[in-house]
């Protein structure tokens, strides 16, 4: 039966796909039929996804996304790819009286120059073909207030922003540009540092329309993203968090 939602033939390049979200997004867009190029820092969990992936031929770069040098090293041997997932980020929860410029500096390296550097390489390189497909991993946490979240919220909502203008100059491309926004999911393997507590994070979720989800949840929301199904969508916000935003 044909598959609308296939990626066969495609090569996909998943940031932060070394564990939890982006480690499932790897998967099931293997399991889609993609080639997938595995990026992050620690090279044995990495080594570990590119494990689980049906197929063959992927492949895996340890890349610190934080340093520039790296950044451009990176897009100088990447292949040309048919899609993108910008996935790569890190969290933090100190309240805005005790944030340090150091702090400002190393979360808005990591989550939004990283994603600015990267994608304008990839593009000025054309290593992204025609009819392909960005995907910024967001949060629901960009466009909502939670306490302790200021510095985490601005980098996401500076990519929420960023994606949309690149949208506007990649569509004579046909290079779709879209954002999906999860919702809190439960951790595969344990809890986020910095984060709530397993128990605190149980709570919040019991108060969602949906209830508590899972990494698939974000996975499979990007494979409709990054697949000829949604050959028509781009500047999108896709809100993936069983109605976390809603309450
Ligand atoms: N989990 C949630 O509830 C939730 C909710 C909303 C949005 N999100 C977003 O979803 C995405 C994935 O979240 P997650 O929970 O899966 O996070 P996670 O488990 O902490 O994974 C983060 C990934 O980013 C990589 N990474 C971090 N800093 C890096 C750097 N400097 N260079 C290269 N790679 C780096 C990590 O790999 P290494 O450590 O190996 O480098 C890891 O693979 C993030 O963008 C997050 O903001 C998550």
């Amino acid at each position: 039966m044909n598959n609308p939602f296939s990626l066969e033939g495609k090569t996909l390049l998943v940031t932060g796909s070394s564990s939890n979200i982006g480690r499932k997004i790897a998967i099931r867009c293997a399991e889609m039929g993609a080639k997938i190029i595995v990026v992050a820092r620690d090279e044995e969990r990495m080594k570990a996804t590119v494990a689980d992936l049906a197929g063959n031929g992927h492949q895996y770069y340890a890349v610190d996304l934080s340093n520039a040098e790296s950044i451009a090293n990176l897009a100088e041997v990447l292949p040309v790819l048919d899609g993108v997932v910008l996935c790569a980020a890190r969290f933090d929860s100190t309240p805005v009286k005790n944030i340090k410029r150091e702090l400002v500096q190393d979360m808005f390296n990591t989550n939004t120059f990283a994603n600015f550097d990267l994608i304008q390489k990839l593009l000025k390189k054309k290593k992204i073909n025609k009819g392909g497909s960005i995907v910024f991993i967001s949060s629901v946490a960009s466009m909502r207030p939670y306490k302790g979240n200021s510095l985490y919220s601005a980098t996401k909502g500076a990519i929420n922003s960023f994606s949309k203008v690149l949208a506007t100059e990649l569509g004579s491309q046909r290079i779709r540009v879209n954002c999906v926004h999860p919702g809190i999911v439960p951790r595969d393997g344990g809890v986020r540092e910095g984060a709530l507590t397993v128990e605190q994070q149980r709570e919040e979720m019991a108060k969602f329309p949906l209830g508590m989800g899972e990494t698939d949840d974000i996975a499979y929301a990007s494979v409709y993203l990054l697949s000829d199904v949604s050959k028509w969508v781009t500047g999108i916000d896709l809100i993936v968090d069983g109605g976390q935003s809603l309450i």
